[in-house]
């Protein structure tokens, strides 16, 4: 097979820059390692920022979330027994986020590529990158036991954290900067009605909790446990005794639960890969880099990465302009470490650390009480939460 980019990566950043090329008449094909209906199974996250649900537009995929997202103007943050809100809109200009799961935005992306006759290639085994330093990279597969090849101009790297991609970058070259936290969140999703209309977002003695939603009939609620703990040890009546008991009483009150549809632990780590670049590969997303979740960053830095890498991309085929794509590993590693520190800064500011002495315990205290008493710490928080600009 020919084509001009091939991407490794059937993920949200793969799909959407997938997408955005085909628009603008440049040839590409997918390679994913799964099935379909393995991808969509997954549930991750769902807040989006502004400039990514504008890129959907772009991509021609926005609609269903312009029409299902629900516009969130702030959130809730629970702690020493108060309630205190975030307003997104004052404090960040008129900013907000819409709430949209992934898993639909992925949905959406699919049915784009289907529309416009995109080449998708699913359950693609063993792929491995060939010549990436050259002028005619190329990358091999394994399809229903078939050896497959597709030749190309540039790979792109968007086969999340767990890939092949950034491990093609030679050990001398490829710089790596890790922080693992001794927490994950282990996530519920219950077709109940959200506690909130709006996020809250809890910090307690006995560890972090958020509740957040999906839809008015779907919710999506967190507790923060051991790093070692498994999701076996949770029956669906066991989270939700911890959730409440983590909750503000009146919220713990009108909580309504019900049966787990997915009941998951994801482990709380921050992870850089530099460069973002090597020869003609190119990483994007969860490839490159990973948060914990609890800024909302992951896939809204996924998506700013596809911005810098599209126009880059675009720039190089229809002006001959390669700029973009020599100065793409160090624009989008600004706005990365960017988010990289909003979401260590929330993350510490809100979970409980066992490392943590009394001391730091009651700085993590002071933080919480200076951020609700300056409007110039809010701006900042804001800011960063609907999402600093491309
Ligand atoms: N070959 C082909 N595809 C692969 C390979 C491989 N060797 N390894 C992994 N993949 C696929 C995975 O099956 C997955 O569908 O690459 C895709 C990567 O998707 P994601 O992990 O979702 O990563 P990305 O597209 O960068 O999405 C952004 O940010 O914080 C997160 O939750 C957020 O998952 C979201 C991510
Ligand atoms: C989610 O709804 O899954 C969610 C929301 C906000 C976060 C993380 C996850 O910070």
């Amino acid at each position: 097979m020919q084509t001009r980019v091939c991407i490794i990566g059937g993920g949200p950043s793969g799909l959407l820059l997938s997408q955005l090329l085909h628009l603008n008449g440049i040839d590409n094909v997918l390679l994913e390692k799964h099935s379909r209906a393995h991808v969509l199974a997954r549930i991750r996250a769902g807040v989006i920022e502004h400039g990514f649900a504008q890129l959907m537009q772009e991509a021609q995929c926005g609609e269903r979330m312009q029409r299902e997202g629900q516009v969130h103007h702030g959130f809730y943050i629970a702690h020493d027994g108060r309630l205190d809100r975030v307003d997104l809109h004052k404090y960040s200009g008129g900013g907000s986020v819409i709430v949209y799961g992934q898993t639909e935005l992925t949905r959406d992306l699919y049915e784009a590529r289907d529309r416009l006759g995109g080449v998708v290639i699913h359950e693609a085994e063993d792929v491995q990158l060939h010549d990436l330093t050259g002028d005619r990279p190329y990358v091999t597969f394994r399809q229903g036991g078939q050896a497959q090849r597709v030749d190309c101009d540039f790979v792109i790297g968007a086969d999340g954290f767990h890939g092949v991609s950034r491990k093609a970058i030679p050990a001398g070259v490829l710089r790596e900067y890790e922080k693992i936290y001794p927490f994950g969140w282990l996530g519920i999703l219950s077709r109940t009605p959200p506690v909130s209309p709006e996020l809250i977002y809890v910090k307690h003695e006995r560890g972090f909790a958020l509740c957040s939603l999906r839809s008015p009939t779907l919710s999506r609620y967190y507790i923060q446990v051991p790093a070692t703990d498994k999701v076996e040890n949770w029956s669906d009546e066991a989270f939700w005794e911890e959730l409440k008991r983590r909750l503000p009483a009146e919220v713990a009150a009108r909580l309504v639960t019900g049966p787990s549809i997915e009941k998951s632990i994801a482990l709380a780590r921050s992870y850089v890969a530099e460069p973002m670049q090597y020869g003609r590969l190119f990483l994007a997303g969860d490839a490159a880099h990973i948060v914990p979740p609890t800024g909302a960053r992951g896939l809204n830095t996924a998506a700013s990465d596809i911005y810098y890498l599209s126009r880059a991309l675009i720039a190089y085929y229809k002006q001959g302009d390669a700029r973009g794509l020599e100065t793409y590993s160090e624009k989008a590693l600004a706005r990365v470490w960017k988010a990289q520190r909003f979401s260590w800064w929330m993350t510490r500011l809100l979970h409980r650390f066992p490392e943590h002495s009394p001391y730091e315990e009651k700085l993590q205290a002071a933080e919480l009480a200076y951020l609700f008493s300056s409007e110039r710490a809010l701006a900042s928080l804001a800011e960063n939460y609907v999402g600093l600009p491309y």
